[in-house]
Formats: structure tokens, sequence, C-alpha cells
């Protein structure tokens, strides 16, 4: 097996339970579209998540409420064609597996016939872990996340760190255990203090991936556009911008208004030339329309 071959295995569902056990942090990002999923499969991601977090970062909602499966199943498509490394994990949208498990099992295996994807993910604790149970046994591996749960926030008194008292953290290690017991391959801990996700991380036998819940969960996800300083509506405290790409952005794009109303682009290296066959081709024209 030559180097790139073994560089370009494809992750499995297996390969991200054993890291657990090897002591290797794992990384996930989002992804919505080919290209952004071939880049981070190319740096070496572990997991590429078709988040839900689409609503607010790609299509302009207001929160991941309204985001549909068609939407999801339409991304999904597209990260899928980009990524050849990472395991794909589709997020499942709000009222896609709370009406009932059939729905859940349905839904859930869209992803994988329609979108290639490996997995999905589902928010909630006790109450989805008969879906959790019935989407594994048909075959589909299953990713949790609790704590702050963007999709239900308004019963969580809304985007607010989660388990900061005795009652609410023991909570969220109950539910982290009974998903662990449920079948689930990992869990995203999202906005809960650190010693919490330090906790449920020893208390559970799958990886944990964190966001917002400090170093000590056995991975860390961000949302892409975050981490390049792309997304300018708003950026959560436990966000680090890598790259500030929107000035970049609105540079590029301001330069290129002002050169279009100059008349310096495009210049002759960004136009195309017949060379002498149309030489006489404006003399033509110019007689043409002044002879009526
Ligand atoms: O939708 C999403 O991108 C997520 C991550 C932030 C974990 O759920």
């Amino acid at each position: 097996m030559s180097t790139n071959a073994k560089k370009d295995k494809k992750i499995t569902v297996a390969d991200i339970i054993a890291a657990k056990n090897q002591g290797r942090r794992l990384t996930m990002l989002t992804a919505y579209d080919a290209p952004v999923s071939a880049l981070v499969d190319r740096c070496g991601v572990d997991m590429i998540l078709v988040g839900d977090s689409l609503g607010m970062v790609v299509l302009g909602y207001d929160s991941t409420v309204p985001v549909t499966m068609d939407e999801m199943l339409h991304h999904a498509r597209a990260a899928g064609r980009g990524r050849s490394r990472a395991l794909l994990v589709g997020d499942m949208p709000f009222m896609s597996y709370q009406v009932g498990i059939r729905d859940a099992v349905i839904n859930a295996g869209r992803f994988m016939k329609e979108a290639d994807c490996d997995a999905v993910k589902l928010e909630g604790g006790l109450e989805v872990c008969e879906v959790v149970r019935a989407v594994t046994r048909a075959g589909i591996p299953v990713m949790g996340h609790v704590g702050l749960t963007p999709q239900t926030a308004g019963n969580l008194g809304g985007f607010k760190v989660q388990g900061r008292d005795l009652a609410s953290a023991k909570k969220i290690i109950a539910e982290a255990r009974a998903l662990n017991e449920a079948g689930v391959f990992s869990l995203v801990l999202e906005c809960v203090p650190g010693e919490l996700a330090r906790a449920v991380s020893a208390a559970i036998s799958v990886p944990t991936i964190g966001i917002g819940a400090g170093v000590d969960c056995d991975g860390q996800v961000l949302v892409t556009q975050d981490l390049v300083g792309m997304f300018e509506k708003f950026t959560p405290s436990f966000v680090k911008k890598y790259a500030e790409l929107a000035p970049l952005m609105k540079e590029a794009v301001s330069c290129f208004i002002k050169e279009v109303g100059q008349g310096v682009f495009p210049d002759r290296e960004h136009s195309f030339s017949s060379g002498e066959t149309l030489s006489g081709l404006l003399e033509d024209e110019d007689g043409d329309q002044s002879g009526g």
C-alpha cells in the first residue's frame, strides 16, 4: 500500500470510537457545499458535519428551526461530492425525528441513501434514546448532541451555557450515559463548563466532541464559516477565528466594483483576442451603423 493510499483511507465509525482509546483528539468541521467539504477533507479533518447550522450560516434564517429535510439533503449531497476521506455526518433537522420512530428511521435512512452520509446526528437526551436505538438497529450510526441544543434553545432559556449548577450538570451526565447505552458512536457537548465536559468524557465509552465545552473533550467541532471569519452576523464567544476572510472578501469585491467603473477591468490579460482574424470587423460595423 502506498503512503497516499494509506493517508486516503476512508475514516470509519470504528476509527472514531478507537481514537478515544488511542488518546487521539478528533476534529470535526461543518461543510454545506462541495468546495468547502473538499477543502477541509484535504486538510485532514476526521469528520465533516453537514450541520443544520446551514439554516443560519448559509440560508439566512434566524435559527435552525425552519431547516427542512429537503434543504439538508440538497446540501449533504453537495458536501458528499466534495469529501473523499472524512466521515460524513448529516444533521437531522427539527421535526425530522421528534414525531415518531418510523419517521425518524426513514429520515435517517434518506441521509444514507440519497446523500452518501455515513452517520446522522440528532439533538436531545433521554427523550431521544428510543429513536437512537431504532436508528442504530436499522444500521445507521448516530451521533448524539447534549448541553445546549439549538433546535430547542427556547426551552433552555435561550443560547446559554448549560449545566452550570449541580442538578443540571448531573442531568447532562445521566443523558450522556443513557445515549451511550442507547448506542451513539460519539456525542457532541455544546456550551457546557469544561469541568462538566471532562466528567462526561470520563463517564462514557464513546468520544465526546466539544463546542464551547473546553479542552478536555475527546474532540472539537466548529462551524467552518466561524473558524475562517466569514460569518459576520454574530460570533459566539467560544469561537476562535483562525482567519478573517470577510474583510478580505469585501476588499476584493470593492476593488472589482471600482475597476469596472474605471474601465480598468478586464484588462488585456483577462480578455480574449482573435489576432488578425477580426481586424476589419470594427470598421465594417462602424460603416454599417453610419450607413443605416
Ligand atoms: O449544526 C451544527 O453545525 C452543529 C454543530 C455546531 C455541532 O450542530
